[in-house]
């Protein structure tokens, strides 16, 4: 199992139903995006800061939360870009956010109520600034599937340390993991 970038970055769109139209509603909104990019940031860590773990991995690192400012400004102001148009680039510097988190041991449950945190906060600014509304979509959208990656490059690099550690082939390794699914319940 070796995910493709690219290829998994298309299937999401098809699957999240990103059209053009959203992309293009997007990129108007990329100004308006990067100027509310700083007060996201701010609404983001103060979020992760309520929570006693998650406020211990965020201080974890020697200039850590400096890194992550910068990074995520960058990254709010991407979501309306879509840096190359949602080519290549975006999709492999999606997968190495995806990366980054797995390493930290930042999982699902770390993750989505996370990005739910983006998508709730982008609509309040959006109703109190009585902007037009028709952004919140696409964003929602595009949200989601950022938060594919992360979640897929969870999953990916869990089953392929396994299979890397015991040698397991791919459909062992899924049929192992059926039946223990099926002993939980
Ligand atoms: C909406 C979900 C999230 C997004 C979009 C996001 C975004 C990012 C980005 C863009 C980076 C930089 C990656 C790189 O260096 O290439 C990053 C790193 C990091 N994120 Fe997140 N993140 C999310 C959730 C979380 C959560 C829930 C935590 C929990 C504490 C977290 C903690 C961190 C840490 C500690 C780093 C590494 C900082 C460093 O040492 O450079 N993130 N994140």
């Amino acid at each position: 199992m070796s995910l493709e970038p690219r290829q998994f970055l298309t299937k999401m769109e098809q699957r999240m139903l990103l059209t053009d139209e959203d992309k293009a509603i997007l990129q108007s909104n990329a100004d308006w995006g990067k100027e509310k990019a700083s007060h996201m940031t701010d609404h983001f860590y103060a979020y992760l800061e309520r929570d006693e773990e998650m406020a211990n991995i965020l201080h974890a690192g020697q200039g850590r939360m400096d890194r992550l400012r910068s990074t995520f400004i960058e990254w709010f102001h991407e979501m309306f870009t879509g840096m190359d148009n949602w080519g290549e680039e975006y999709a492999q510097r999606r997968w190495r956010i995806g990366l980054v988190h797995v390493k930290l041991g930042i999982g699902p449950q770390h993750v989505v109520p996370a990005m739910a945190t983006v998508i709730h906060e982008s609509e309040k600014i959006v109703k109190e600034e009585g902007k037009d509304v028709s952004v919140i979509n696409p964003l929602s959208k595009i949200c989601m599937i950022d938060l594919a990656f992360i979640e897929q490059a969870y999953v990916e690099v869990s089953s392929q340390a396994v299979q890397r550690e015991t040698g397991w082939t791919e459909s062992l390794f899924r049929r192992l993991i059926a039946t223990g699914a099926g002993s939980m319940q």
